[in-house]
């Protein structure tokens, strides 16, 4: 479908918050269902009652989908931080300056997390904590998620093949889409072909190969704080080398999809979600682990 230029512009004007677009999340839940150990599918196949390959995918945005509800309202600060640093002379993440009183990604992933793992919650409270985990996961890789100016690039605005968009949607949705052929795909077979290559470049012999096992280094189930501000501040660094190389009032009016900037943003986006799904993959092989010990120990 061709939208207009006048379309696009009313778009660009609407109060602007978004997620990882969907082709983002779902393509980082699928990479994860590749590499997820069989203890795991199984765990959470049960706890989000579906025993299909999507089990994973199929829940993955509907953080997105209750956001802008009156009962969702209370989790719109769990989308992001907001770095307050000063791009693209310095970059960086801390946890005390950045995570507002409501809530950041960074607490949100805690939070849920550990309501993951506990065993007294009700079973729809901990199915409810695995779909926040799976979509925040996923968007503390985009870059814009970990960033405050202009609300996370939201009030910025450039061109996309012509078309006046916000940054923010550009690194949510532009870049994916146009490296998958264009908008008008169904989210699911692009996700599938994306998530495909993806988990090949992971495997033994893939170009991300070398570098998988760094991707999870760290990784601490007992401090969700200080693995998700590793991934939070690995992320933002790409604010200064790839979203705003020369800082937010240069790229005002440029026109983004084509040449150098798209294929950087472009790589940038691929490297993120891959590292996404296969975190995910580790970080919930690390909870269903955890929660099979305790019902073994249990039995005992
Ligand atoms: C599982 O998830 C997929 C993707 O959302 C959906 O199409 C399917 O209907 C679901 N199956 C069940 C049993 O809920
Ligand atoms: C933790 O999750 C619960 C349940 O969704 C929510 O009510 C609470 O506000 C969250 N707390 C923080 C600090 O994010
Ligand atoms: C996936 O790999 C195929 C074969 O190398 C390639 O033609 C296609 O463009 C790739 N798609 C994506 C989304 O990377």
């Amino acid at each position: 479908m061709k939208v207009s230029t006048a379309a696009m512009g009313l778009l660009a004007a609407l109060p602007t918050a978004h997620s990882w677009g969907s082709l983002g999340h779902i393509t980082t839940a699928m990479v994860a269902t590749n590499f997820v150990q069989p203890e795991t599918a199984s765990y959470f196949k049960v706890l989000l009652r579906n025993d299909t390959e999507h089990y994973l995918a199929g829940v993955a945005t509907w953080a997105d989908s209750i956001r802008y509800t009156k009962w969702g309202r209370f989790t719109a600060a769990f989308h992001f931080i907001d770095a307050h640093d000063s791009p693209p002379t310095y970059c960086g993440v801390e946890f005390d300056r950045d995570c507002k009183e409501n809530g950041c990604v960074v607490s949100a992933l805690q939070n849920y997390t550990s309501q993951l793992l506990d065993g007294e919650l009700v079973a729809w409270r901990r199915m409810q904590a695995a779909k926040f985990v799976i979509h925040f996961l996923g968007d503390i890789h985009q870059p814009l998620h970990t960033e405050d100016v202009a609300k996370g690039g939201n009030g910025i605005h450039v061109l996309w093949n012509g078309n006046e968009v916000n940054l923010h949607h550009v690194w949510d949705s532009s870049i994916a889409e146009q490296m998958l052929g264009g908008i008008g795909r169904k989210p699911y077979p692009a996700a599938l072909e994306w998530s495909a290559n993806l988990t090949a470049e992971i495997q033994t012999g893939g170009k991300y190969a070398a570098q998988r096992e760094s991707w999870t280094k760290g990784m601490m189930l007992d401090d969700p704080i200080q693995t998700s501000m590793g991934w939070a501040t690995e992320s933002n660094s790409f604010v200064c080398s790839a979203v705003l190389p020369e800082g937010p009032s240069a790229i005002v009016g440029q026109e983004l999809a084509l040449g150098e900037y798209f294929q950087r943003a472009a790589e940038v986006t691929e490297l993120q979600v891959a590292r996404g799904g296969y975190r995910l993959a580790k970080w919930l092989d690390l909870i269903a682990e955890r929660i099979n010990a305790q019902a073994s120990a249990d039995e005992l």
